[in-house]
C-alpha cells in the first residue's frame, strides 16, 4: 500500500466539504482494523457542525488546526470490556487505519492525541455528550489538502538488530 510511504500530517485544510461517500470509506477502514480477540471496541463520532469543531479543537492544547477542518472524527472506546487493558491500543490500529485511507482517498489529515490525558479525554467527553462509559480516543480533523509534503525519510539500518 503506497500510503504507507506517502502519508503525512495535514493540517492546513480546502473549504470544501468532504463527500458522504468518502466518510464512508473512511470509517469502512477504520473499522477493518484488527482488534484484540476481535472486540471491536469502537464508536465513531462523525463531526461537520462547525461550532462544534472550533470547541473540539480547544479540548487539547495541540489541537488548534482542527478548527480549519471540514470534518473530525472522533474515534471512542468503550471501557468495559473483555480486554480492556488493550482497548488503546486497537483504537490506534482504527486510527491508523483512517488515516491511511484519508491518503487513499487524495484527503489528508492528522492525529491529533485526545487519550491517554484525562483532562483532554474530559473534555472532548463534554463536548460531544458521550454516553456513561465511552471514551474519546483521538481527533482526527479531515479534508482536502491545502498543504503538502514528502513523508520524512526514517528508514534507519541501524535500528534494525538481525538476530541469525
Ligand atoms: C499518537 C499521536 C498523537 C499526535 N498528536 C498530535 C497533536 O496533538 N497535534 C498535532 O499537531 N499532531 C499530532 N500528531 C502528529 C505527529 O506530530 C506527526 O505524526 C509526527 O510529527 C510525524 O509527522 P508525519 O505524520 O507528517 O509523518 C500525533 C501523532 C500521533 C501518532
Amino acid at each position: 500500500m503506497n500510503s504507507i510511504f506517502t502519508r503525512v500530517s495535514v493540517r492546513k485544510y480546502k473549504d470544501k466539504a468532504v463527500e458522504p461517500d468518502k466518510i464512508k470509506l473512511l470509517l469502512k477502514a477504520a473499522m477493518a482494523a484488527p482488534s484484540t480477540a476481535n472486540q471491536q471496541p469502537w464508536e465513531f463520532y462523525v463531526v461537520t457542525n462547525k461550532s462544534i469543531i472550533r470547541k473540539l479543537a480547544k479540548a487539547s492544547p495541540y489541537a488548534g488546526c482542527a478548527a480549519g477542518a471540514p470534518l473530525v472524527i472522533v474515534p471512542c472506546y468503550y471501557e468495559d470490556c473483555m480486554f480492556a487493558k488493550y482497548t488503546q491500543i486497537d483504537l490506534s490500529i482504527a486510527t491508523e487505519n483512517l488515516w491511511l485511507e484519508a491518503n487513499e482517498l487524495g484527503l489528508g489529515g492528522v492525529w491529533l492525541g485526545i487519550a491517554p490525558e484525562e483532562d483532554r479525554m474530559e473534555a472532548v467527553k463534554e463536548i460531544l455528550n458521550l454516553p456513561d462509559g465511552l471514551t474519546a480516543f483521538a481527533l482526527f480533523p479531515v479534508g482536502y489538502p491545502a498543504e503538502a509534503r514528502p513523508q520524512q525519510q526514517r528508514f534507519d539500518e541501524s535500528r534494525v538488530h538481525y538476530v541469525i
